[in-house]
């Protein structure tokens, strides 16, 4: 792995290796990709402000999420199918996550269970949950993360009917992909990944077959996901996800100051601003453009995570100076664990840690808590809300 030295340079590996379908599933958009394209324009538009002859010798890129400690502000994303960029893809991320000390995220529509990836790792993992509508399989999926000792609950809340993308469609994706003389040549030429895969627990949606009855089979079950993210999907579900699961709730797909205020009543623990990776409403804003309304709109009521684009450390950097308790990284994993398995998601985070520190020095932070809107050569765009002189300006008055 000598010449990986960026993000793109995974992916690029990842292309070569792993099939047409899976690769261009972890790429797409929905609909024209105006959103997943404004994810990453409206991110490099954001200018770092260089600052010189400042002390950066003791650089410390740890911080708390949720309370839990950890050794840079990220966390692994829920992406689906993780086992099909390259055989127990999900186990791999965990244990990648979980060595170099940062939270993994495990989605519903994963191809290790939850069971599968609990007896392989070491600590607990984040559990993501789709709301659907058969809630006794619902209420059993919880039961199960709890029975796992998930650490906290991620509800997308984003999902509730799905948004198209088109090259999932022209690709003929499904798991196992779709016996078109194309996947055939393809999946022919990729034996390393054909041999990962065999090889694997498992080689469909591991938390949903054998647990929904009359489900066994592969093309029904697709159908019953299809069917089963539910449109009734209202604020009132929360307080019922909530009875269910004692533990820390995380909601997924918040684009909207209203909906953050909203969500911050909830009692949930975290809010992620996020447009699902620009694969749900095309033409949304992107949600690095949203973050600071919604930071300004919730104070410090919940915690507040972000996710869309990121691919550096340089934009780990912009997220938390506009107001990101940490950030959420999608594709910048799925690439590395497409190139190489459970080594090639530790480059990734390696390679996002080396560029946050490098950030840091760079504009002169030492602590991530030393970041907010003075890194940007723009700091109006940052936040009003500054939770830290907030915090200190209360315990002066007292
Ligand atoms: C291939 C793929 C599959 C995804 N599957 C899920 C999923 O199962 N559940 C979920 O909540 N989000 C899912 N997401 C969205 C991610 O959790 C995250 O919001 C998004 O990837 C962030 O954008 P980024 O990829 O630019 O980092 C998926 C994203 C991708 C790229």
């Amino acid at each position: 792995m000598k010449n990986i030295t960026c993000i793109d340079d995974l992916r690029q590996v990842a292309r070569r290796r792993v099939p047409r379908a899976f690769f261009d599933y972890a790429e797409s958009g929905s609909y024209a990709e105006e959103t997943l394209r404004a994810n990453r324009a409206d991110l490099e538009r954001i200018k770092l402000r260089q600052r010189v002859l400042v002390d950066v010798d003791k650089r410390d890129t740890s911080t708390t999420i949720l309370g839990e400690k950890v050794s840079l502000p990220i966390a692994l994303a829920p992406v689906g199918l993780c086992g099909m960029q390259h055989g127990d893809g999900e186990i791999l991320a965990c244990r990648a996550a979980q060595a170099a000390g940062i939270p993994f995220t495990l989605s519903t529509m994963s191809i290790c269970s939850i069971e599968d990836v609990a007896e392989s790792v070491r600590k607990p993992f984040w559990f993501q949950l789709y709301v659907i509508r058969d809630r006794g399989f619902m209420k059993a999926l919880i039961q199960r993360a709890a029975a796992a000792k998930c650490s906290a609950l991620v509800l997308t809340v984003d999902l509730q009917v799905l948004g198209q993308r088109h090259r999932d469609i022209k690709n003929g994706m499904t798991v196992p992909p779709e016996l078109r003389l194309k996947n055939i040549i393809d999946i022919a030429t990729k034996p390393a990944w054909a041999l990962s895969v065999l090889r694997g627990k498992k080689k469909t949606f591991g938390n949903l077959a054998g647990h929904v009855k009359g489900m066994e089979n592969v093309n029904s079950l697709a159908q019953w996901t299809a069917q089963q993210f539910d449109p009734t999907l209202n604020w009132k579900d929360i307080e019922w996800v909530k009875s269910l699961w004692p533990g820390k709730l995380i909601l997924k797909g918040i684009m909207d100051a209203d909906d953050a205020k909203t969500a911050a009543k909830t009692g949930a623990d975290a809010l992620i601003c996020s447009n699902h990776g620009g694969r749900q409403l095309d033409g949304a804003a992107s949600s690095i453009s949203m973050l600071p309304k919604i930071v300004d709109a919730v104070g410090s009521d919940i915690e507040v995570l972000f996710d869309g684009g990121i691919r550096s450390g340089q934009d780990v950097e912009r997220a938390l100076a506009l107001g990101a308790r940490g950030c959420m990284v999608g594709r910048a994993y799925i690439y590395g664990l497409g190139a190489y398995g459970q080594e090639g998601v530790a480059k990734a985070i390696e390679i996002i840690r080396k560029e946050l520190d490098v950030t840091m020095a760079l504009t002169g932070v030492r602590k991530i808590s030393e970041i907010d809107g003075r890194v940007l050569v723009d700091a109006s765009v940052a936040p009003r809300f500054k939770p830290k002189r907030r915090a200190a300006a209360k315990k002066k008055k007292r």
